[in-house]
């Protein structure tokens, strides 16, 4: 069986290759019966490297989960309940958008959604989180989801359908190249993946360039509270699985602060250890 490259050696497309991969099995998963968050990966998603869980990253060294975090300290709970743990209200929500969810926090319940705003979620993948803001927004609101793994755009439609929502699109598109226009969204959310992004400056200025004036960013994602060893960093299944892209906060503030938002702050963090998801918001200027 050949070797997998380290990350470092890869290109930007390949790393995208493997993460679109690895979300490709996450898709799947909300239309099985059992759907775990965050046990550890089934045989065959490890022979292909699809660790594919934001919730391992929150593990500590010694791969104890924290309290705090998606893996809960039972076995393998599931998707589903995980995000109930977090607040999320599931009903009506489709199992497949339940059962595929891979965030790592709740940033709507923070983001203060009104009735008419236009919300663009970055990595909507089987759009819980979008489902979620549409019903926050109403009908004179509207969501756009954006994400670049086909088998999540899929899932996400055939459940916005399910669910006969009128105010939601998913657009295939890259987080790092938004297929979205210049100053017309209210507010910008994403859930665990921005870490996965090789090039985070650019989600931010791509955020900060879709955001109308005075618009916000509300994200939740994992920072690091302190760096990672090369081995660890160099690990696509690590990479897939939320760690190994993720980085120091500090360094996550300072791009969010370089890409020309204000009042940069981590309104809450989950668990503890070198990984912990954080919720950030940040805003557009006014003028
Ligand atoms: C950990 S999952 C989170 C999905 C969703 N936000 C949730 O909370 O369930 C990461 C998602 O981001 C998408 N993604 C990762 N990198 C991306 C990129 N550069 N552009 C667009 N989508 C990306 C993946 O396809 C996947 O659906």
């Amino acid at each position: 069986m050949s070797k997998k490259k380290n990350v470092q050696e890869m290109t930007t497309d390949e790393i995208k290759h493997e993460v679109r991969k690895a979300y490709s099995i996450v898709a799947g998963r909300g239309t099985q019966s059992s759907s775990p968050c965050c046990s550890s990966s089934t045989a065959s998603e490890e022979s292909s490297s699809s660790q594919s869980s934001c919730c391992d990253s929150l593990r500590n060294k010694s791969g104890e989960a924290s309290n705090a975090d998606c893996c809960g300290t039972s076995a393998s709970p599931r998707a589903a309940e995980y995000a109930k743990s977090m607040g999320y209200d599931l009903s009506e929500i489709p199992n497949a958008a339940s059962g595929s969810f891979a965030g790592c926090g709740n940033p709507v319940a923070l983001a203060g959604l009104k009735q008419g705003e236009v919300v663009l979620d970055l990595g909507s993948g089987a759009g819980l989180d979008a489902f979620v803001a549409a019903r926050r927004v109403g009908k004179t609101g509207r969501v756009i989801g954006v994400d670049m793994t086909p088998k999540m755009l899929a899932s996400a439609r055939r459940s916005a359908a399910e669910m006969g929502l009128a105010n939601i699109e998913f657009r295939e598109g890259d987080i790092e190249d938004v297929p979205v226009k210049d100053n017309s969204i209210d507010v910008v959310i994403s859930n665990c993946v921005i870490n996965l992004a090789p090039d985070k400056a650019k989600v931010f200025k791509e955020s900060y360039r879709v955001l109308r004036p005075g618009g916000r960013l509300m994200v939740s994602d994992i920072v690091l509270n302190e760096e990672l060893s090369e081995e660890d960093r160099n690990n696509i299944a690590k990479y897939t699985g939320c760690l190994a892209g993720a980085i120091l906060e500090d360094k996550y503030l300072n791009y969010i602060r370089n890409a020309g938002f204000e009042k940069v702050s981590v309104v809450e963090k989950e668990g503890w250890g070198q990984a912990v998801s954080a919720r950030i918001e940040a805003f557009k200027p006014k003028v």
